[in-house]
């Protein structure tokens, strides 16, 4: 194994792919880890490919996104590519989802995150080109990230092969053929996840990614993959004029909404499709946020309205008893406008103004209640300690969703109006008996697990 590549000293293998293998390194410059992809040497043989990836390669350097793994450098060795990224310290989707650790809330949060990614790359020009679980990684504090940007390029024939194939006899003379011959272990995997205009060897567009996006949000849900075939060529036949059975015949539970987004990403005909990764990202965010209250939005005005007064209920102060303080206070003040006594001009400005203060000074407040009470059921929580901005919570152990679960919340705490600061999530699994206790010591503890 290699030790030392320029100013980067290997430390361990990661993983290997398709296309080379990926290693631990610490960058000995800036003292920082990272991850190094080594390329392996028939990718780059051709010049004018490498030449092509390179040009990639910097437009996916320069992308910034808190969801998109970081490039960090290119750079050659005695012949040798190699690749400096981000180093990402956290689990494939693919491997959390053969550890079963993705819940639907869990899949929903990373699927926005990664959707988000993907718009402001689309806005950048740049098109991912092989979307797949094991191209997103969740970090320990449950963050999504996507890998390799553009890095597809490399797989494929030149531009010259890019004649369009719409027969599915004609699969076999199409780029993708070129991948299957070059790289049958890379492409199997990767073929799963193909659009059908990737199928048939035509060019690429934003839409083809949110097609492959389509099929890891498939699996994310239902564990398992809409397309199968025993054989490539039966894979890519499916994908490019089969139907997928709905996931919410695949898995109870699963809101209809979600169904219709998986839907809309995998329409044959890109022009079906998504126009663009933000609208898909917005509709993400509408099933997470009723994932996340417990409401579905099939329901029509009738039940949205008890939904939006159940919403007041608990966002008011004092709940229900508040909503009904605050209708009291409003009557009397129209009784008062009503008989024109002078002063009743003034009480209802009054009373709503004393109300808003309230409900926004009590709100942070509300919220970590509402925070405590979910994330207290989960039961690898054993205590929740708040202290100033900061929520600890202290867990046996941290599977993945969990994680999520608990920044998503915290998240979606900070996204909202309130008086006051940030809140500040700590998540421990690896407190000592004697750190435990300690923590349970310190003020603030609003839950500890009975044990
Ligand atoms: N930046 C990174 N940080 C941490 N681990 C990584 C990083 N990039 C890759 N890995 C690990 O290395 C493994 C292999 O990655 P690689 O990209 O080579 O393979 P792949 O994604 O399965 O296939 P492909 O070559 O099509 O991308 C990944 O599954 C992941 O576990
Ligand atoms: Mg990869």
């Amino acid at each position: 194994m290699v030790q030392n590549l320029k100013h980067y000293t290997i430390e361990s293998t990661l993983g290997t792919g398709g296309m080379g293998i990926v290693y631990l390194a610490r960058d000995t410059k800036l003292q920082r880890l990272v991850a190094i992809k080594l390329l392996k040497p028939e990718l780059v043989s051709d010049p004018n490919r490498k030449s092509r990836f390179l040009r990639e390669a910097r437009a996916a350097a320069a992308l910034t996104h808190p969801a998109i793994a970081q490039v960090y450098d290119i750079d050659e060795v005695d012949g040798t590519t190699f690749i400096v990224m981000e180093y990402i310290d956290g689990r494939t989707i693919g491997r959390l989802i053969r550890d079963g650790e993705l819940d639907l809330i869990g899949a929903v949060e990373i699927a926005c995150q990664v959707a988000e990614g993907l718009a402001k790359a689309h806005d950048s020009g740049i098109i991912h080109r092989d979307i797949k679980s094991d191209n997103i990684m969740v970090t320990k504090d449950g963050h999504a990230k996507l890998l390799d940007f553009g890095l597809a390029k490399l797989l494929e024939a030149d531009t010259d092969m890019d004649t369009a194939a719409a027969d599915p006899a004609d699969l076999t003379r199409t780029r993708t053929q070129d991948r299957t011959q070059t790289m049958p272990g890379a492409v199997m995997g990767t073929i799963t996840y193909m659009s059908p205009e990737q199928a048939r060897g035509q060019e690429l567009s934003p839409a083809s990614d949110i097609f492959s996006f389509g099929i890891v949000l498939y699996e994310m849900v239902a564990g398992e993959r809409p397309f199968k075939g025993d054989t490539p060529l039966d894979t890519m036949h499916s994908i490019a004029f089969e139907e997928p059975k709905p996931v919410t015949l695949v898995k109870k539970n699963i809101p209809p909404q979600l169904h219709r987004i998986i839907t809309r990403c995998l329409r044959k005909r890109r022009e079906d499709r998504y126009p663009n990764a933000h609208a898909l990202a917005d509709d993400l965010k509408g099933v997470k946020q009723e994932l996340e209250s417990g409401t579905r939005t099939r329901l029509p005005a009738g039940t949205r309205l008890l939904g939006w007064i159940e919403w007041l209920k608990t966002s008011f102060p004092y709940g229900p008893k508040g909503v009904a303080i605050l209708v009291a206070a409003l009557i009397v003040s129209a009784v008062f406008l009503l008989t024109k006594l002078q002063w009743g001009n003034m009480i209802g400005p009054a009373v709503a103004f004393f109300f808003i203060y309230r409900a926004l000074r009590n709100k942070r407040q509300r919220m970590l209640k509402a925070f405590v009470k979910k994330v207290s059921a989960l039961p690898e929580v054993r205590a929740i300690v708040i202290k100033d901005d900061t929520v600890t919570v202290a867990l046996d152990k941290a599977p993945a969703k969990t994680y999520i679960r608990i920044t998503s919340l915290i998240d979606e705490i900070n996204e909202k109006r309130f008086i006051g600061k940030q809140v500040m999530p700590v998540i421990r699994d690896d407190l000592s008996e004697a750190e435990f206790r300690n923590l349970l010591k310190t003020a603030g503890v609003t839950y500890a697990r009975d044990e």
